[in-house]
């Protein structure tokens, strides 16, 4: 009788250092610091993205890291272009960007300035974009058929010609004859927007268009368990921040060790039972 006692008391005494195990008093520094933030204006930033200098490089994935612009938006850089997240669809794992020079020729100036551009990491991918391409220095006097995609330039001299034409208009080989700078910016057309109109290049250029991204890494089982998703690139491994500490995979502990202090558990009751017996 005495030792069943002694025994239960245990039993719920390896119980509390179980449940005491999961739960330390403060949170993980990394939880803390993978908090998904945002800048002034603009989406959610978490896992595989990042913002620089708001989060730390582990809570993305390498190349993913977003600046917050002047504006006030979320801004990703390649080489040549300065681009504006808008929206980021994490489960669709694809998001929108546009071109950052819009935002600074939106009152009626000219052509903005955009060069040729380049992804800045191979883990992004077009959704549906074609090309709009811009001409200039273009031989004077125009066919008489390029007339229509001549940018308006309102209050600005200008010794050059602009044109903007789109990637499927029967012009475009033309235009291209007739110009000598040519610059091809990725763009969504929707319907008949192919044969573009006077004016209509800047709408189409806000607009945007969407990019597919892949990080190799599944975040979802950790977001589930309420971890935060990051990577440590020391040892180029995903990891889930969990308010304890880094895991793997998720917060919950994995069969694994969940099994071990299962087994214990049943052992030491076991034990438990055949002593009850012998005595
Ligand atoms: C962002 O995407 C969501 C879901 O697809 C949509 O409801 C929302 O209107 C989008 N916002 C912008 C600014 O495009
Ligand atoms: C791509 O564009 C075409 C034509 O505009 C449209 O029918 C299709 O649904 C788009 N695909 C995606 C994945 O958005
Ligand atoms: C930009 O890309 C277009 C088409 O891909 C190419 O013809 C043109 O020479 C490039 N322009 C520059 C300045 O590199
Ligand atoms: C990354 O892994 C290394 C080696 O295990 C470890 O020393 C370091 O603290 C880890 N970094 C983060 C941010 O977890």
């Amino acid at each position: 009788m005495k030792y069943t006692v002694f025994f239960t008391s245990l039993d719920i005494c390896v119980f509390c250092l179980i449940l005491l195990s999961r739960k330390s008093s403060a949170t993980d520094f990394r939880y803390d610091a993978c908090l998904p933030k945002n800048c002034d204006n603009g989406p959610k930033i978490k896992f595989p993205f990042y913002i620089e200098g708001l989060q730390k490089s582990y809570c993305g994935y390498p190349g993913f890291h977003l600046k917050c612009g002047k504006h006030g938006y979320p801004m990703i850089s390649s080489t040549e272009n300065d681009y504006i997240v808008e929206n980021i669809s994490y489960p669709r794992r694809s998001f929108r960007v546009y071109n950052a020079a819009v935002l600074s020729n939106l009152n009626g100036r000219c052509l903005p300035q955009i060069r040729n551009t380049t992804l800045p990491i191979r883990e992004f991918q077009y959704v549906n974009a074609t090309s709009l391409y811009f001409l200039s220095n273009c031989i004077e006097p125009l066919p008489n058929d390029l007339l229509r995609y001549k940018v308006e330039c309102p209050g600005e001299k200008r010794d050059n010609l602009d044109l903007a034409i789109c990637d499927k208009d029967e012009n475009l080989q033309k235009g291209l004859k007739n110009c000598e700078k040519i610059v091809a910016a990725p763009v969504e057309v929707h319907g008949d927007e192919e044969r573009i109109v006077v004016g209509e290049y800047k709408k189409i250029l806000r607009r945007g268009f969407e990019l597919y991204y892949s990080s190799s890494s599944e975040c979802s089982t950790c977001e589930r368990e309420g971890g935060r998703c990051g990577f440590n690139t020391t040892i180029s491994k995903f990891r889930c921040f969990c308010p304890d500490r880094p895991h793997y995979k998720g917060c919950r502990p994995r069969r694994a060790d969940s099994g071990m202090l299962y087994f214990i558990f049943v052992a030491f009751d076991l034990w438990n039972v055949i002593i009850e017996k012998l005595v």
